[in-house]
């Protein structure tokens, strides 16, 4: 549904963005993740069209956005970094005016518009001046925006930034719902948002696309598989080693037992159920036994730590 080739942009002689590739296929969630001047909303800028880049490809729904701008527009709801809004209009007045701009008339205008209204929260302040707005309130009207001509697509730039804590919990489960009928390309910097809502995650760092994998390949990706297994008392963990497939064992006191920290043999299948006849053999009590998981957090710092992309 997105598709991107080869996205440069320069700044003068800065790259913002170089040689940017990926794809997002149509009813998926993807999260676009990087550090703060990593090139994201250059990227979603120009996707929607707000600036030209200097080489490489992109089209929405197959418009090109550079020769087809729109028809790919059209099929785009965007929710800009800081979103500009006509602060004198009123709420509702003005998603009234703007759903005019996107070719709503009549009945259809004053439905999507209430409807939008009601999907983000924003019913209560239907009457006041938007530059009365908190800036809370000001992100659900550029939501709205984004939603009142059903598009397709989604472009939204960091959707919780400035929201309180029980408004992020409710726009996650807003884009989770959006999700089933939307591709959506949301950027944020919130890690735990992007194993909530999104299918799929992008990380971009200085301007290159460094990882393109779903959640569960990129917590795996380049990480050596480890079983936890916590014992009451002191373990020798010589008879574990000589385990097929085990590929390393290492050992550590912990209260009142000890731990070992066993690497799986990458073509070797789950290690648990030999693990525990071992126990149960060597007599051993075994209190817990579970798959060590790197973070997301931990993958994504070393994936923009590192120079070569994943
Ligand atoms: N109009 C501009 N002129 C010159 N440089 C710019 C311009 N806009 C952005 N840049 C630079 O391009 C780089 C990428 O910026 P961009 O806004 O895309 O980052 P970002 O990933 O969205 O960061 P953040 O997480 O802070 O929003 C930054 O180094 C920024 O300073
Ligand atoms: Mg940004």
């Amino acid at each position: 549904m997105i598709h991107v080739r080869n996205l440069t942009k320069f700044y003068g002689d800065y790259a913002a963005i170089r040689d940017v590739s990926f794809d997002v296929p149509a009813g998926q969630i993807v999260g676009f993740l990087g550090p703060n001047g990593a090139g994201k909303t250059t990227t979603m800028r120009i996707l929607t069209g707000y600036m030209t880049a200097t080489s490489g490809q992109a089209s929405i729904a197959d418009f090109d956005v550079f020769w087809q701008p729109l028809e790919a527009r059209q099929r785009i709801g965007y929710l800009p970094e800081s979103c500009p809004l006509y602060v004198e209009m009123r709420v509702g007045e003005y998603l009234h005016f703007r759903a005019g701009l996107k070719g709503l008339h009549g009945r259809e205008r004053k439905q999507r518009r209430d409807f939008v209204m009601d999907r983000c929260w924003l019913k209560d302040v239907q009457r006041q001046i938007i530059g009365t707005l908190s800036k809370g309130y000001r992100q659900r009207v550029g939501l709205a925006d984004a939603l009142l001509a059903d598009p397709p697509v989604l472009i939204l730039d960091e959707p919780t930034a400035g929201l309180d804590p029980s408004q992020i919990r409710e726009t996650r489960n807003l884009i989770r719902e959006l999700g089933k009928e939307h591709t959506i390309l949301l950027s944020t910097h919130i890690l735990p948002e992007v194993e909530m809502t999104c299918d799929r995650v992008i990380i971009i760092s200085r301007g290159q696309v460094r990882a393109s994998a779903s959640l569960a390949e990129l917590v795996q990706v380049g990480g050596k598989r480890i079983l936890l297994a916590e014992f009451d008392g002191s373990v020798d963990p010589t008879p574990m080693r000589a385990v097929p497939g085990v590929d390393g064992v290492e050992s550590e006191s912990i209260a009142g037992g000890t731990r070992l920290k066993i690497a799986q043999h990458p073509d070797s299948e789950d290690l648990s159920p030999r693990v525990c006849a071992l126990a149960v053999e060597c007599g051993w009590k075994l209190r817990t036994l579970r798959p060590e998981q790197p973070s997301l957090e931990e993958r994504f710092l070393k994936i923009i730590e590192s120079e070569t992309a994943v």
